[in-house]
C-alpha cells in the first residue's frame, strides 16, 4: 500500500511517501521550488520529484491522502461556526471562503491541471486528524494525551485528545472564528511589521530582550482569557475578524499599542522587545493552562504535540519542566508540512486498519545525492574536485580554525531545522562567533540565537536534565559551563535550543563533532540552517554551491569533496 500524502494550499505545503507503513521520503515544496513558505493550490513540483526520487509513477500510488477535509457536505461543524459568528456579530466569513477554496483545490479537476497520468483516488483527512496522526503514530508511546494547536484547521484552532492503540478520544476543542493562539501570534507578528506567515520565531527570539511592561501585559490577558477546564478565549473585541483582516488587529486596537510597526526589524524600540516579551508571557501561559489540564483528565504520562504552535521551543521548554508530562514528543515537522505524513499515516492505521506506522527516529527523509551525482555537479559548475580521506574530520579542522562552514551530507531533514546533513557550521567557543555567523553569512537581524548541536554522551553536563532532543524543538537553561564553554550558542537570557546527536542515528555529524572535542574539548558546534535570509535551506548540490558562493562561506564540505573559493 503507497499512499501519497501531501500539504496544500496553505503555507508549508509538503509531500511525503508512506509504503507499507514505512515513511520512505518527505519534503517541504519551498525546498524543491526555492520559495520560502510558498502557497500553491497543489504541490505538484513536490509530487513530480517525491516520484522520480522514489522511482513511482501515478499509477503505483495507491492513494492521495490529504490534509483537511474541508467541504462543507462533509462538515456540518460549518454550521455552529455560523452561529458563533452571528452570536459575536462577528462576519468573518473569509473562514468559511479559505474552506471552499481549499476544499476546491483538492478536487482531481484542479489537479489534472498539473500533473498528467492516472490521479489516484484522494482522500481527505481532517487537519486536526492529519496533525494528530503525524506526532502520536509516529512516537513510540502507546498511549498518550496529544495537543494540537495551531492557526486554525477547518474549524479547530486548539484541540486535546486521549490515544490509546486505534481509539481516539477528543477531550476539548477551541475553535474559529477567533479562539486562535496561532492566529494571535501572527497577528502580534504583523503588528511587528513581520510577515504573516514564517517569521514568529523572530518574534520568539525578539521576546527575551524585551523587559516587563504592566500595559502590555493587561493588554495579552485581555485578549486571552483563561477559563475553567483548561480552556481559554481570545476576545473578539480585541481580536477583530482575523481572517478577514490578513491577521490584523483592528486599527483602534493598534493604536492602543503604540501603532503598527513599519520601520524594519534592526530599529526595533525598548516597547517592541516588551511587546514581544509579553505577547511570548501570555502564549504560554495559555498553553500551560490547556496543557496542565490534559495531563490531570487524560491520565496519560506522556504527551505527543502538534500544530505550528509546537515549534514555539520556548514554550515547549517550559512545557518539559511544567507541565507534569513525563515524557514529550515533537515531531520535526509540528507545523503544517508534518501533516503531510500526518494523513498518510492516519489512512494508513485508523481507517484501513493496518499496522501501525515505525516510529520516528530520525528527521533524515528528503533526498540524498550519490558521490557520483555530487561530483558531476562540481565539474558542471566548473569546479575543481577535491576529494577528502576523512570529510568529518577536515571540516572539524576547520572549524576549530575559526572557519564557517557549509555541511551537505546524506538526505536532507524533513522540518524547518538543519539537524548536520544541510548546516552551516561554526566553532561556538566565543561569543563573536554569533554576530560573525549572523551578519557575514546569514545576514540576519543581529539579536537572533544560534543552536548547538552536542554529542549525546556530554548533553547532561551543558543541559542538565533535558535528555533526548533530536530535532531542536526545546529551549531550556544552559548550565554554567555551556554559558563559559559555548557562549555563541547561549541566548541573552542564559538558554538553548539544543540539537542532541546521538551515534546511531547521525554517525558521520557525531563524528565531525567528536574530532572537534578531541582537539578542543567542547563537544559542540554551532549548527544552523545552510540558506541565506529570505531562502529555503538548500537540498540539492546545485543549491549548496550557488548559496556557498554567494554567502561569506570559507568552505563547503560536500559528501567526500571540499570546495573551497579560492580554488
Ligand atoms: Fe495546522
Amino acid at each position: 500500500m503507497r499512499l501519497l500524502g501531501y500539504s496544500g494550499l496553505n503555507h508549508d505545503s509538503a509531500v511525503a511517501l508512506l509504503e507499507d507503513g514505512k515513511l520512505v521520503f518527505a519534503c517541504e515544496s519551498e525546498k524543491i521550488r526555492r520559495a520560502k513558505h510558498e502557497v500553491s493550490p497543489f504541490p505538484d513540483q513536490a509530487v513530480r520529484r517525491l516520484l522520480s526520487v522514489t522511482g513511482l509513477d501515478l499509477g503505483d500510488i495507491d492513494a492521495f491522502a490529504v490534509n483537511y477535509d474541508a467541504g462543507i457536505l462533509a462538515n456540518w461543524g460549518y454550521l455552529p461556526h455560523l452561529w458563533a459568528c452571528l452570536r459575536q456579530r462577528n462576519a468573518d466569513l473569509g473562514i468559511i471562503a479559505n474552506s471552499f477554496i481549499i476544499s476546491a483545490s483538492h478536487s482531481r479537476t484542479l489537479i489534472h491541471y498539473t500533473l498528467s497520468g492516472p490521479i489516484p483516488p484522494i482522500r481527505r483527512v481532517r487537519h486536526h486528524l492529519a496533525h494528530l496522526a503525524s506526532t502520536f503514530l509516529y512516537s513510540t508511546f502507546d498511549k498518550a494525551a496529544v495537543a494540537v494547536i495551531d492557526a486554525s484547521g477547518e474549524l479547530d484552532c486548539t484541540t486535546t485528545y486521549r490515544c490509546v492503540g486505534r481509539t481516539i478520544k477528543r477531550l476539548s476543542a477551541m475553535t474559529l472564528p477567533t479562539d486562535s493562539l496561532g492566529s494571535v501570534y501572527m497577528m502580534a507578528t504583523r503588528h511587528l511589521g513581520y510577515r504573516l506567515i514564517g517569521d514568529e520565531y523572530k518574534v520568539m527570539g525578539l521576546a527575551s530582550f524585551g523587559e516587563a511592561d504592566p500595559v502590555f501585559r493587561r493588554f495579552f490577558q485581555e485578549l486571552i482569557v483563561l477559563e475553567d477546564e483548561g480552556r481559554y478565549r481570545v476576545n473578539p473585541r480585541l481580536a477583530g475578524r482575523m481572517a478577514s483582516s490578513g491577521c490584523q488587529f483592528p486599527e483602534a486596537v493598534a493604536n492602543r499599542l503604540g501603532g503598527r510597526h513599519t520601520s524594519g526589524p534592526e530599529v526595533f524600540t525598548e516597547a517592541h522587545k516588551s511587546f514581544a516579551r509579553e505577547l511570548q508571557r501570555r502564549i504560554e501561559e495559555a498553553i500551560l493552562h490547556v496543557i496542565r489540564h490534559l495531563r490531570k483528565v487524560s491520565g496519560c504520562r506522556h504527551l505527543c504535540l502538534a500544530g505550528g504552535v509546537a515549534l514555539n521551543s520556548v514554550a515547549n521548554g517550559r512545557l518539559k519542566a511544567e507541565s507534569g508530562f513525563e515524557d514529550i514528543f515533537v515531531p520535526p515537522a509540528p507545523h503544517d508540512a508534518g501533516t503531510s505524513i500526518g494523513a498518510a499515516a492516519y489512512l494508513h492505521y485508523y481507517e484501513d486498519g493496518l499496522a501501525r506506522p515505525e516510529p520516528l527516529n530520525h528527521a533524515y527523509l528528503g533526498q540524498s545525492f550519490s558521490e557520483d551525482a555530487i561530483e558531476a555537479e562540481i565539474r558542471r559548475c566548473g569546479l575543481a574536485v577535491c576529494r577528502l580521506a576523512d570529510p568529518a574530520q577536515e571540516a572539524a579542522r576547520r572549524l576549530v580554525q575559526g572557519e564557517v562552514i557549509g555541511w551537505f551530507q546524506g538526505a536532507s531533514e524533513f522540518g524547518p531545522r538543519a539537524l548536520g546533513n544541510r548546516s552551516i557550521l561554526a566553532d561556538p567557543r566565543t561569543p563573536e562567533m554569533k554576530d560573525q555567523v549572523n551578519r557575514r553569512i546569514k545576514e540576519r537581524e543581529g539579536y537572533r540565537p544560534f543552536a548547538p548541536s552536542v554529542l549525546e554522551e556530554a548533553a547532561e553536563a551543558y543541559f542538565p536534565g533535558l535528555g533526548s532532543s533530536p530535532y531542536m524543538l526545546f529551549v531550556v537553561p544552559a548550565s554554567d559551563k555551556a554559558r563559559a564553554e559555548i557562549p555563541a550558542v547561549v541566548h541573552i537570557d542564559g538558554t538553548a535550543r539544543p540539537q542532541i546527536v546521538s551515534a546511531e542515528v547521525n554517525p558521520l555529524y557525531h563524528c565531525l563533532i567528536s574530532y572537534f572535542a578531541e582537539t578542543t574539548g567542547v563537544p559542540a558546534v554551532l549548527n544552523t540552517s545552510f540558506n541565506v535570509a529570505g531562502e529555503p535551506i538548500v537540498n540539492t548540490p546545485a543549491d549548496a554551491i550557488r548559496c556557498f558562493f554567494g554567502s561569506g562561506l570559507d568552505a563547503l564540505v560536500m559528501g567526500p569533496f571540499l570546495l573551497e573559493k579560492s580554488r
